[in-house]
């Protein structure tokens, strides 16, 4: 199961490669079985992709939106991912708000994984011990190599048998350091996993991801699925 690498010369190339694929895998899946389930990732990088994705007068019907990871802020927060989404896809692209599942940032980090999980356990109708099965899972990557809003060292990543949880980011000093992510189980069953990394200062953490022996406790952005693609850039593939 390795994952696929496709490098392009500039971050936009990469982002609206990233964005036109992952329009590819919905449409194909609401083709498959009627529905489609895409789980989103925040930081800075995606804003372009979703800013290309909301201009290209895709279909959103049959489409729920989820949220791979949130800053535990309020939703009208700078630091909000769910703020960057809204505003670079969901309000220019006019999606209906009922197919949005949002982590709620502004909840006790807790009590907002157990709401999440349970909203998506109604989503995919879910029993006890079930994981979801997203057809897209978006992805980013950290320079310290965490992916979702698994750092590195953070003990949850052995867990692959819940939906999500409440973590703490420890090592980045300038991001909120409560979050509520979405577990390693769920990361690993979906159908396409897309990751969208770009930029010098994301090079080295790449090299080690891909070139360097599994250990996702250390390396969590290694944590792979079926069909999983990295749309990178020339910086940040430097050093492969
Ligand atoms: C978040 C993310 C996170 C992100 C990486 C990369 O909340 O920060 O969802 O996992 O993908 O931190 O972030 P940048 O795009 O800002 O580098």
């Amino acid at each position: 199961m390795d994952p696929q690498i496709l490098i392009f010369n500039t971050p936009r190339e990469a982002a609206v490669a990233c964005g036109v694929r992952s329009l590819g895998i919905l449409k194909q899946a609401r083709r498959d079985r009627g529905k489609a389930s895409m789980a989103v990732s925040g930081g800075g990088t995606p804003r372009m992709m979703f800013e290309d994705m909301a201009q290209r007068g895709f279909d959103w019907q049959g489409i729920d939106i989820f949220q791979v990871d949130e800053r535990c802020v309020p939703p009208d927060h700078a630091q909000s991912n769910f703020r960057m989404l809204r505003e670079a896809l969901l309000d220019r692209a006019e999606i209906d708000e009922s197919r949005v599942h949002r982590i709620k940032g502004e909840l006790a980090p807790a009590e907002s994984a157990l709401e999440y999980s349970d909203d998506i356990r109604r989503y995919f109708g879910l029993g006890v011990g079930a994981l979801p099965v997203f057809d897209l899972v978006q992805r980013g990557m950290g320079p310290d190599a965490h992916t979702a809003s698994l750092f590195p060292g953070e003990p949850q990543i052995a867990d692959r048998a819940g939906i999500a949880a409440a973590v703490e980011n420890k090592g980045l000093e300038k991001s909120i350091q409560k979050r509520v992510t979405l577990l390693r189980g769920v990361l690993e069953q979906a159908r396409n996993t897309l990751c969208l990394a770009t930029g010098a200062e994301k090079a080295e953490a790449l090299r080690l991801v891909l070139r360097t022996g599994f250990n996702p406790m250390k390396l969590p952005a290694q944590i792979v699925s079926a069909n999983m693609v990295w749309f990178v850039d020339q910086a940040a593939a430097a050093q492969l």
